[in-house]
């Protein structure tokens, strides 16, 4: 999809389809009437008759409207106008854009990014409407040859009005960061949707390695289960030994500066499949545990904007990535490893084997000296329990970290909310027979995984991302959402607007 940006009024508009607001109670918006009186009232005559009465949710096209130079009009609900924030305006777009996905119009001129929205600006709503209109036309079908199931769009091109001709240069900036948001969204749920026996280690290898192709600034290296080996990552070798794919370690960096300032360090669990191992997830929807590299998926799909955006700033990224199989070699309950931080692990129960591997992984990020580092993983069931789909579970070890982490999951609409770490909880991970367990009993199932990872983290500023409940949907439309992309990149994004400021 095409993004562009201009100012100029609606009934002008020679374009295969004008979208304009209506609100709740049959109001139209400003562009809505500016068109009504292009048309002597033909809008607001069929408003009254009670065909589109501006709820949430709603949309009416109508075509060939006398008076007009476009052949559509799309009329959306906007709800009731003084209710109108950012879950209203999110709404409205994807109104919009189910509504132009399921029509035959080749481009549409969006007025909706002219809407008041409860503190939001004109960028926020144009960056937005972009990110969501980007993710609302994916569709994953790629594993499907019967083409039939497959629709045809039609929509190449979106442009999205500003009020005036001074917003113009912050409207295509926005446009151009909101597209490249929902393609690394795109690019995360891909990797998400795709099967364990098509997305093993090996391939999020290969992705890593295209990814770097296709952009100069970016390089990737893969490490191998020797390598791994030599390094003393028995932790994350442990969750791999059940498996006939072999693991890796994939390191992506983003060079945005040349100097060499300090990166961010984005981490990833990236467990291609998870039956659970030798501690054996019962069967029931057990094929979702496909997304167990969900946020291996969005450290890539978060590079990926980086790059695509010239972010001003180094980021790597580190996924951990292995395949938890029950096996005659694999790992058991009672085994005790040691990890590369030295550390021994009694590992009680093999389904916790995302801790496993990212601890090595985050001993691993050591190396870079980064700035921050954060780490993304669909790591318990009890998030979901604590949280549901819509928010992600936070834990770290910095007061600021874990606030400009909330505050970028507010601005992006993508939120997280803090659990405590406190020490507490750390008492839960005693072992008999090793320095940690890797369990810490049903209480808190969230924090005390938290913790584990915490003890691995101890040398840098941290914090974890539990995405367990939001990373995919499940059910009859069952997909990956692409989150925490948008949450990411809107961080690494206000990080890079600072160090542009010299903070
Ligand atoms: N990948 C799962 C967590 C998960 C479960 C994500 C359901 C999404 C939906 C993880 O590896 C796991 O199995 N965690 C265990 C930990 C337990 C054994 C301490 C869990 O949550 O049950
Ligand atoms: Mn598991
Ligand atoms: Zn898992």
């Amino acid at each position: 999809m095409e993004y562009s940006v201009k100012s100029g009024s609606p009934e002008k508009q020679r374009t295969a389809c004008v979208v304009v607001g209506v609100y709740d109670k049959r109001r139209l918006s400003g562009a809505a009437l500016q068109l009504d009186q292009a048309c002597d009232g033909y809008l607001s005559q069929l408003v009254r008759r009670g065909d589109m009465d501006g709820r949430s949710g709603q949309s009416l096209m109508l075509h060939r409207v006398p008076g007009l130079a476009c052949d559509r009009v799309l009329l959306v609900g906007l709800g009731r106008e003084r209710d109108c924030d950012e879950r209203a305006y999110r709404r409205a777009v994807e109104t919009m854009g189910e509504a132009l996905r399921d029509a035959g119009a080749g481009e549409a001129t969006c007025y909706l990014t002219e809407i008041a929205v409860k503190a939001r600006d004109v960028f926020w709503r144009i960056r937005t409407a972009a990110r969501t209109v980007e993710a609302l036309l994916y569709r994953f079908d790629r594993l499907k040859t019967e083409t039939a199931s497959r629709r045809k769009l039609y929509l190449r091109r979106i442009t999205f009005s500003v009020p005036s001709r001074r917003e113009l240069a912050d409207g295509e900036k926005a446009a151009v960061e909101g597209a490249a948001i929902g393609r690394g969204m795109n690019l995360a749920r891909d990797l998400g949707n795709l099967p364990g026996n098509h997305c093993t280690p090996r391939y999020l290898g290969e992705r890593a390695l295209s990814l770097a192709d296709e952009h100069p600034r970016m390089e990737a290296e893969l490490l191998d289960e020797a390598a791994m080996e030599e390094l003393g990552m028995g932790a994350l070798l442990a969750v791999s030994r059940g498996s006939r794919e072999e693991a890796r370690l994939i390191v992506l960096r983003y060079r945005g500066t040349d100097d060499d300032t300090a990166p961010y360090t984005l981490v990833g669990k990236g467990i291609t499949f998870d039956t659970g191992g030798i501690s054996l997830k019962p069967a029931a929807a057990m094929d979702e545990m496909k997304y167990d590299m969900a946020g291996a998926a969005s450290v890539l799909g978060t590079l990926q904007v980086a790059a695509e955006l010239e972010l001003p700033l180094n980021v790597v990224g580190i996924v951990a990535a292995a395949e938890n199989m029950p096996d005659g070699r694999a790992m058991r309950p009672g085994d005790v490893v040691t990890s590369m931080s030295g550390r021994t692990i009694e590992i009680l129960n093999t389904d916790a084997e995302g801790r496993l591997a990212l601890c090595d992984a985050l001993t691993y990020a050591e190396r870079f000296r980064p700035r921050a580092v954060v780490d993304m993983a669909t790591l318990t069931g009890a998030a979901i329990v604590a949280l549901g789909h819509h928010t992600h579970g936070l834990m770290g070890n910095s007061n600021g970290l874990v606030n400009e982490l909330l505050g970028a999951g507010r601005h992006a609409g993508d939120r997280a909310w803090e659990l405590p770490l406190w020490d507490e909880y750390e008492e839960q991970l005693k072992s008999n027979f090793a320095d940690v367990a890797n369990i810490g009993g049903q209480p808190a199932g969230t924090i005390t995984a938290g913790c584990f990872l915490g003890r691995f983290a101890g040398k840098y500023r941290w914090a974890h991302l539990d995405i367990a409940g939001t990373a995919w949907r499940s059910g009859d439309n069952k997909d990956a959402t692409g989150r925490p992309v948008p949450l990411l990149s809107q961080w690494l994004l206000e990080r890079a607007a600072r160090h542009a400021a010299g903070r």
